[in-house]
């Protein structure tokens, strides 16, 4: 804690009225109005339910205005707004909170920039795909540097939710499965966003979000349940969340769903027991969208008014666009319901990261002049090497790929048309047309495209799911490829060509048929604003397909939640009928976590596994066996071999490197495995390192790996 910035803190406090302290902790976003008379929410329901036509819809917005609640503003009603995307509007605000209100205490705005702001990069399941943090703090500091110009003062990412089931629709906002994967992506964005120094004008400050465990709801149907042990929730789940508290990150957003009964927005145990008594947090959290109010619907508060006093006093600080808590909480103070010591904790937590910031100091950080540089060269050149390094080749049958330029090949699927599409879930800050199609890019790189399948010497078929088929909101039943899509794939394989599928999606997608029948996959996901040309890259060969699947790839939806690090069972699943298994579907998945193949092969030889003081070293040598220079991302899986009083996972992910090897070359690989990271929660959730055999996996995936075993 900084001395002076809390004696700022406790000044201000003393000054402020009861209804200016609320007003600090009231975030709200423009709202539209027009020539309508239900409010914008309102409105689109209408159109997602049919009571109103998209025409009429798109007419009615033709009239609407945004209102900033200037007067709101002006009377010290507001702290923050959420989704102001320009330096003008944002100056111009900030002016009114800084040279209008009694205290002159300036906004703080928030905005979802996800992945890129103007810029958009690979969605963060892609580029976890990378198993590469420097690229991911890199990606986080571009984003940080364009939405800082446009006035974004905080960024409601990353979101480090591990998720197993891949009917969720927000996989895609997240490193996938694994908790390792999660909590080395959410540090390296933290340090991304946030840069070195909070007070430069690029600094954005990290919301880390959904805490906690949005990614285990029940059935992957959004918003929906989370009830689990302690135990699997402080080993699969914590762990992410409280890494990105390590790497500094200043805000968190409590999570949308309950966890064992209690909604995490009113959930004191999560918000001051773990989150600040225990890993030591004290920057802001800022609620979900709405998300006070909705604990009503919960069923845990009877109105508004108490769900306002449950969530301040169980350690919520914002209250984004409820107005839960603007509306009840001055009103809830004087009749004795929330205490001036919650409202004086939340509104210091807050008044903390804007001192912080040095917002008080230099309020007006959006500059036209730097919103200048958005998207620039620079920019789209990170974003294409990101997207290059999130593809996962798949499959690719007698090397049909990569292809030479002469090849004819005719490019099949409204995917390839569609640049728009290839930004995938939560672009919002991003304009259409910016984004390069796949065809565009195939024809800057000086592709022979052909206008029929019959004249075609290889067929690139662009399908997948559309950007709205993932994403908030866009949990799907049936994980298979959307059927329209499969039938461009039907119709391009009778064609009796080779087809090389490029996939776009922001999920692992059930694909047995592909599996089986397409000669070459390229795993694209919703790679960006550089789509084609970085498709391009990787179907001539002028760059390497290295990443691998940070995500489990089911046979069909009725095995989610499919994931890795499954423990046993008494009776694993085998060829014998009573064991752990489904009658009408293969034990193993289609293409399991940390696969990716790339345009040569390695080998794996001579592991070795060492006691060291405090950590085993595990040793491998891997060869690159093909004819290209190569990177492969070399994997260390461990497992607890048998622990006293709890099942532990089959394998779990514990280390990996990025290694370039030359064609024809070795490379000598180890990993220092500290003790300390072995351990479990006991029974009684006290944290155990346990002597005993473990058992160590090294290889190119979690399913193919050499294996040793090692005493502690
Ligand atoms: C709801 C989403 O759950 C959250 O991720 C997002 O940051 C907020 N809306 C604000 O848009």
């Amino acid at each position: 804690m900084n001395e002076i910035i809390e004696q700022r803190i406790q000044k201000l406090l003393y000054q402020m009225t009861p209804e200016e302290k609320v007003g600090q902790l009231q975030q709200c976003g423009p709202s539209l109005v027009g020539a309508f008379e239900v409010s914008f929410e309102e409105l689109l329901n209408m159109m997602f339910d049919g009571r109103i036509s998209q025409e009429e819809f798109g007419r009615l917005m033709g009239t609407a205005k945004q209102d900033y609640h200037e007067e709101d503003l002006r009377a010290g009603r507001i702290g923050s707004y959420n989704g102001i995307g320009d330096a003008e509007t944002a100056n111009r605000l900030q002016k009114i909170a800084v040279e209008e209100t009694r205290l002159g205490i300036p906004l703080i705005f928030g905005y979802d920039v996800i992945h890129g702001f103007k810029t958009i990069t690979p969605i963060p399941l892609a580029e976890s795909c990378a198993f590469d943090p420097h690229l991911w703090e890199r990606t986080g500091r571009m984003a940080a540097r364009e939405a800082t110009a446009s006035g974004v003062h905080m960024t409601f990412a990353p979101m480090v939710d591990v998720a197993k089931d891949a009917r969720w629709g927000r996989v895609s906002e997240g490193a996938g499965e694994d908790v390792l994967m999660n909590s080395l992506y959410g540090a390296a964005k933290v340090r991304g966003f946030q840069g070195e120094d909070l007070t430069a004008e690029d600094a954005m400050a990290a919301c880390v979000k959904h805490f906690a465990a949005y990614g285990a709801v029940e059935a992957g149907r959004d918003y929906n349940r989370v009830d689990m042990s302690l135990q699997r929730l402080f080993e699969e789940y914590l762990p992410s969340y409280k890494a990105c508290v390590d790497a500094g990150a200043r805000a968190f957003m409590p999570a949308f769903n309950d966890i064992n009964g209690v909604p995490c927005s009113v959930n004191g145990w999560l918000l001051k027991k773990v989150l600040r008594e225990q890993w030591g947090f004290d920057g802001m959290t800022v609620s979900d969208a709405n998300a006070i109010a909705e604990c009503v619907n919960h069923g845990i508060a009877e109105d508004r008014r108490e769900a306002a006093v449950q969530a301040l006093e169980a350690g919520m600080d914002m209250d984004m666009t409820s107005n839960c808590f603007i509306e009840n909480l001055t009103e809830a103070l004087k009749d004795g319901e929330v205490s001036m010591e919650a409202l004086d904790r939340a509104v210091g937590d807050i008044l903390r990261v804007k001192f912080e910031m040095g917002l008080f100091e230099h309020p007006y950080r959006a500059s036209a002049e730097r919103e200048e540089a958005q998207l620039s060269q620079e920019n789209r050149a990170l974003a294409l090497e990101a997207a290059v390094k999130s593809a996962v080749l798949l499959k690719n049958e007698k090397e049909l790929l990569p292809l030479s330029k002469q090849t004819k090949i005719f490019l099949a699927g409204e995917l390839a048309e569609q640049g728009d599409e290839m930004t995938g879930a939560w672009a919002i800050g991003a304009p259409g047309g910016i984004c390069v199609s796949v065809r565009e890019g195939l024809i800057k790189a000086g592709a022979v495209l052909v206008d029929t399948s019959e004249e075609a010497e290889v067929i690139l078929a662009a399908i997948g799911e559309h950007k709205d088929q993932s994403g908030e909101a866009s949990s799907r039943a049936d994980i298979s490829l959307p059927a329209d899509q499969m039938e461009i794939f039907k119709a391009m394989k009778q064609t009796g060509k080779p087809v090389a599928v490029i996939l776009f999606n922001g999920r692992p997608l059930a694909i047995p048929e592909l599996a089986e029948q397409a000669d070459a996959i390229l795993e694209a996901w919703h790679p960006g604003v550089e789509a084609g040309n970085a498709l391009a890259a990787l179907v001539f060969g002028e760059a390497m397909p290295t990443g691998k699947l940070t995500t489990t790839f089911p046979y069909t939806t009725g095995q989610c939640p499919m994931y890795y690090a499954h423990i046993n069972t008494g009776r694993p699943g085998g060829r014998a009928k009573f064991t752990s298994k489904y009658l009408d579907t293969p034990l193993e998945p289609v293409y399991p976590f940390g696969y990716g193949l790339s345009y040569t092969s390695y080998e794996y030889s001579g592991l070795q596994a060492e006691e060291l003081e405090e950590a085993f070293r595990i040793s491998v040598t891997v060869k690159n066996t093909g004819s290209r220079d190569g990177e492969e991302i070399v994997q260390c899986y461990v497992q607890d071999a048998a622990a006293t009083g709890r099942v532990r996972p089959v394998r779990q992910l514990k280390a990996f490197e990025k290694v370039k090897i030359p064609a024809g070359e070795s490379r000598a690989v180890s990993f220092m495995i500290p003790y300390s990271g072995l351990g479990y929660y006991d029974r009684e959730m006290n944290y155990v390192v346990e002597e005993g055999e473990f058992r160590f996996y090294v290889g190119g995936d979690s399913a193919n790996c050499l294996e040793i075993s090692a005493q502690l």
